[in-house]
């Protein structure tokens, strides 16, 4: 586990967003050693408040964005794409040079948010493997963010699981490997399941089989390459190298290739929408004051 310190001294954490990824963020904070006093979160409705209290007991919860990151070092954003903006443009002025935003809004830039506030900016992009603590995450500094900014990011993160620093350039092709990759992979293990079933296996042993299977490759694929392992498994003129040769045949490997590029492409023109979006509603703003 890991305890995340800043400079010497132990770190406050708001989080803006507690839902589904933040609540997961706070939990991870407070089994890695954070006190739960030392997290502050907020919802948007009044009704999230309870819900809040009850899954994050100690952790001052506030529709207050304000309120709840006026004392803190690291602020976490975990709000939609569209509800960035509402998030923090009433609390620009606080957000300053101080403190840290890091956000693991899918599709913001840390461009965008540079633009929006003047905290130093780290951009995240955890995967769903954050609720089981074994998420995998990327992370990308801002212009403004230091190496230290960095590593507090991080270490946030590697409470979680793994942390990755990447160019933000990647990040894209990140959320489409790791963040829908648990999507991938859980078609893929389906498939798995139902040709158990095509080949008659009761249900049950079938998916013990499935799911048996891909933990242990998983586990077997950090200490060997993937063609070692194919080897390992594939007697000459035995059978696996019969079902190999259909996933040639197939094209499995480019079919695989491109559902990640497509996957890729949509998460860049989603974040020039958002982009695009934002500017708007800025402007906007700045013609209304
Ligand atoms: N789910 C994933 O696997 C995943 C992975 C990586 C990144 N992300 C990113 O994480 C972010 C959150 O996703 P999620 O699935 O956790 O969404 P979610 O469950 O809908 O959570 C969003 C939370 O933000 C709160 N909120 C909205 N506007 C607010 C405001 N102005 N001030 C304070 N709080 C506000 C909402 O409050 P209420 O509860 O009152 O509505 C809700 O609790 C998204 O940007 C997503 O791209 C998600």
């Amino acid at each position: 586990m890991f305890l995340v310190f800043l400079g010497g001294f132990i770190a406050r954490y708001a989080i803006i967003g507690l839902g589904k990824i933040g609540t997961a963020i706070a939990k991870a904070l407070i089994k890695s050693g954070v006190d739960p006093g030392d997290v502050s979160g907020s919802v948007r409705r009044v009704e999230s408040v309870e819900r809040v209290r009850r899954e994050l007991p100690g952790v001052f919860v506030s529709t207050n964005n304000a309120e709840v990151v006026r004392d803190v070092d690291v602020v976490i954003l975990a709000v939609k794409p569209y509800q960035v903006v509402d998030a923090l443009m009433p609390i620009r002025d606080v957000l300053d040079g101080d403190k840290l935003l890091v956000s693991v809004v899918a599709g913001v830039t840390t461009r965008i948010l540079e633009g929006l506030v003047g905290a130093r900016v780290v951009r995240a992009m955890p995967n769903i493997g954050i609720v089981i603590e074994r998420g995998v995450t990327a992370v990308s500094p801002g212009s403004r963010a230091s190496e230290a900014d960095v590593k507090v990011a991080c270490g946030i993160f590697s409470s979680m699981g793994r942390c990755f620093v990447a160019d933000e350039r990647y990040m894209d092709a990140i959320t489409a490997i790791s963040g829908s990759g648990p999507a991938f992979i859980s078609v893929i293990l389906e498939a798995l399941w139902e040709a158990g079933l095509l080949l008659g296996i009761p249900t049950g042993i079938s998916w013990e089989l499935a799911v048996g299977t891909l933990e242990s490759s998983a586990e077997l694929l950090r200490v060997k390459r993937p063609w070692s392992v194919i080897e390992e498994v594939t007697t000459p003129g035995g059978v696996t190298i019969r079902g190999l040769k259909v996933a040639e045949e197939g094209g499995l490997r480019g079919l695989i290739m491109r559902m990640i590029e497509e996957t890729a492409r949509r998460g860049r023109e989603i974040s020039q929408d958002i982009e695009t979006s934002i500017r708007s509603i800025v402007n906007d703003l700045g013609r209304n004051t």
